[in-house]
């Protein structure tokens, strides 16, 4: 037969085993996330996300939630603490920026692309950059390895300046443009998500279901990412570690249904 010598389009991402702890571990050892998000009528989207940065193993989480000053504990998971953004010192952290940012979230952008050291950007964080060059230039110029973005597809459209359909069209290549236009690991999401990485073979993560397909459950993979980026890991590891681990937790539910708050406790 004939011998297909080309390089490979894309590879499968696996499972790699996260839950081994060395004993003499501390919470410092799996690092801190903040996720700022949850501008008025969106607190749930950073409740979420600070929710699924806990279960996916951060040692601390803080959350600040843009439109809800006033909100100073979960009591569905009291683990996490809430700080005013502006005192905190995210910085030295894992920041996971846009989970229900709404319009609130597009002030903090410029600080939080030239001082987050690991950053994960979602949802509205992605929508104000595609209609900011500056903004775009910012995270291009990034260090690399450090972010990581994860748009649906009308995001990824946005940030491409097209159309879904044509982000649909061709995933693999939508991804891999997204990563090399702005130098960061890119997750594109829905059926047969995508991780690319600039100068990288592309990725295509077989684990989920269209259990996913409910809101919500988008915030709960961007603080898994952030949980993953938190403990040490590489941008692209982390990226496809959470993936794999997010589409697992859906594959394995018995129910026919599945809300993105059942999903949090499971990753
Ligand atoms: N198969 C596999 N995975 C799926 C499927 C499917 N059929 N459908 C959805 N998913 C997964 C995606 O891959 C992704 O991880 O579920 C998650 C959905 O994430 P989002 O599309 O971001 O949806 P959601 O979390 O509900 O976000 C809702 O946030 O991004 C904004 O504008 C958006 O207002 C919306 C809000
Ligand atoms: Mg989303």
């Amino acid at each position: 037969g004939v011998q297909d010598s080309s390089p490979p389009q894309a590879l499968l991402a696996g499972p790699v085993a996260i839950t081994r702890r060395l004993h003499a571990s501390h919470k410092g050892t799996f690092g801190d996330v903040c996720i700022v998000g949850g501008a008025p009528g969106m607190t749930g989207a950073a409740l979420l996300a600070a929710r699924s940065a806990l279960h996916g193993g951060a040692g601390r989480v803080f959350v600040c939630p843009l439109g809800a000053p006033e909100l100073t504990l979960d009591p569905q998971c009291p683990e996490l603490m809430f700080r005013s953004f502006d005192d905190l010192d995210w910085s030295a952290m894992t920041l996971v920026a846009g989970c229900g940012g709404g319009q609130a979230i597009a002030e903090s952008l410029p600080l939080i692309l030239g001082h987050a050291k690991q950053l994960v950007l979602d949802a509205d964080a992605l929508n104000h950059i595609a209609h900011s060059p500056v903004l775009q230039q910012q995270l291009a110029q990034r260090p690399a390895g450090h972010t990581v973005i994860t748009p649906h597809p009308l995001e990824a459209a946005r940030l491409l300046a097209t159309t879904a359909a044509v982000v649909q069209a061709d995933r693999l290549g939508a991804a891999q443009s997204l990563a090399e236009r702005f130098q960061c690991v890119v997750v594109l999401k829905g059926s047969g998500t995508v991780i690319a990485a600039p100068g990288d073979i592309p990725r295509i993560n077989p684990t989920g279901n269209a259990k996913l397909a409910t809101a919500g459950t988008g915030d709960v993979l961007a603080g898994l990412v952030g949980a993953h980026l938190a403990a040490g890991r590489p941008a692209m590891q982390a990226a496809c570690e959470a993936v794999y681990r997010h589409g697992q937790a859906a594959d394995q539910w018995q129910g026919t249904v599945l809300s993105a708050s059942q999903l949090c406790h499971r990753t």
